[in-house]
């Protein structure tokens, strides 16, 4: 299994991702995406899209403000309960999440749902240790609210306060009537969305797994009452068939139900997908039915009637919603451990390759020229053809053994070789990734060859 160490070096080295803010000393737990890890980003982000929105009958896109109304948070419960259980060490001071520390105590245990007292309990019976200091004693629990305060205008006063939006979530609920309205759409249907959420997290952590920003693809499924179970399963199959299709190994993945009693308190049933990062196995997607929690929070906050009005049965209800919610950076980190490898070749040879989803590569081609000199004319005329349909990229620097490697490290799916017999036959060699198998594809064919061969 790959570790933590070398996926971080190899984002880093190949243009992946750098360390935020670098030429400054860094900001903790901040990260860029290179040229590289920008266009994975985007290839999830689109095949998410294509796969909860285009191909359903049921979804529509949302695009809401990252910035909304603190009224919005109130009645959320954000600003009143979106908060971590924060300890720390009397001796050295550092603070710690206490639900984490009992679970990395004792990894058979879950503090989910447990109150503050029932967690400082734990560390003093269990006399759990400071993982900075080795000492065994805490400050007692407080919540420590995670949200991002900042100002709107230009005088700092309360009045003026807004918060950064922890979840992309609550912009599809209060626009839900709009949506509904515009969109003439027919219980059910959902709201797709894609953007970036904050969260002052006590622990961030773990390379890109837990920052403080970072994006989310959430959906908001609303459903007549009492149809919200068969739903629930029905989307958490559904997203488990995507990761699968798009090639995290079955092994890797598995579904953790919450117990009744770890349930939130919106929420009447909710399950993780789970997948295997260098770590071990931890949340990569969130799926929770959340009854009519937010609906009628924000109906009687607001004072607006939020009810559905079925144009078929003439019933008024409010709906009930399945939230499937996934972060970006977090199916990052999946695909590159799930895709990362150093084969060993017949020749005795290593290669590191990147088994990444077509879709998902960075450059689904590269087009190299053979010799330099004589064929970059060529080459340089088939890419430009070629990058006005997909991501593709050029490299006619050192010999051809160390560019298809180069591209192998990447994760490119096909390098585009264009030889000697190219200006005679009109056809170029497609090399694959994963067999390392050669063809001969004519130039007029690349393009349909190509949308084939990454098709998604
Ligand atoms: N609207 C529901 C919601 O936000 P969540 O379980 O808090 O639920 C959903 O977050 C998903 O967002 C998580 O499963 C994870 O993939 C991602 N996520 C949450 N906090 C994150 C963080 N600090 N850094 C990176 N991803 C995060």
């Amino acid at each position: 299994m790959v570790t933590l160490d070398q996926i971080v070096q190899y984002a880093k080295s190949t243009g992946y991702i750098y360390q935020g803010s670098e030429l400054y000393g860094g900001l903790a737990n901040t990260w860029d995406y290179g040229p590289l890890g920008s266009l994975l980003k985007k290839n999830i982000k689109d095949a998410w899209i294509k796969k909860f929105q285009r191909q359903t009958p049921y979804n529509v896109l949302l695009d809401s403000s990252i910035l909304m109304n603190s009224e919005v948070w109130k009645a959320s419960g954000h600003v009143g309960g979106f908060s971590d259980p924060l300890t720390e060490c009397k001796s050295c001071n550092q603070r710690f999440r206490a639900d984490k520390l009992i679970e990395d105590h004792n990894h058979s245990v879950s503090a989910d749902g447990w109150s503050t007292d029932q967690m400082y309990q734990y560390l003093i019976d269990q006399q759990v240790t400071c993982p900075n200091c080795g000492k065994k004693e805490f400050l007692p629990i407080r919540a420590f609210n995670m949200m991002f305060q900042t100002y709107q205008g230009v005088v700092l006063e309360q009045a003026n306060q807004i918060y950064l939006r922890p979840e992309t979530a609550q912009g599809i609920f209060i626009q839900f009537k709009n949506i509904q309205r515009t969109t003439r759409k027919k219980v059910p249907f959902g709201v797709c969305q894609v953007g970036k959420a904050f969260r002052n997290e006590i622990t961030p952590g773990n390379f890109i797994f837990r920052t403080r920003e970072f994006e989310q693809m959430e959906l908001e499924f609303f459903v007549k009452p009492g149809t919200e179970m068969d739903w629930f399963n029905y989307w958490k199959q559904f997203c488990m068939d995507w990761l699968i299709s798009l090639g995290l190994k079955k092994e890797s993945l598995i579904f953790d139900d919450h117990k009744p009693e770890a349930l939130s308190h919106y929420s009447n049933a909710t399950t993780d997908i789970r997948f295997q990062f260098p770590w071990g196995f931890d949340e990569l997607w969130g799926i929770a039915s959340r009854t009519d929690y937010d609906l009628k929070a924000h109906q009687l906050h607001s004072g607006e009637n939020l009810a559905y009005l079925d144009p078929d049965t003439n019933e008024r209800y409010l709906p009930y919603v399945i939230e499937p919610s996934v972060g970006v950076e977090r199916l990052v980190l999946a695909f590159l451990t799930n895709g990362y490898d150093v084969e060993t070749l017949d020749s005795g040879d290593t290669r590191q390759i990147l088994h990444i989803h077509p879709a998902l590569a960075p450059y689904k081609a590269a087009v190299l020229p053979l010799i330099k000199k004589e064929h970059s004319g060529k080459a340089i005329e088939i890419f430009e053809e070629l990058n006005q349909y997909f991501d593709v990229v050029y490299d006619e620097t050192q010999n051809i053994g160390k560019r298809y490697r180069r591209q192998d490290a990447i994760g490119t799916y096909l390098c585009i070789t264009i030889d000697h017999d190219t200006e005679n036959d009109q056809t170029v060699t497609v090399r694959n990734r994963d067999t390392m198998a050669q063809v001969r594809v004519p130039i007029k064919e690349l393009r349909n060859y190509i949308e084939k061969e990454t098709k998604f």
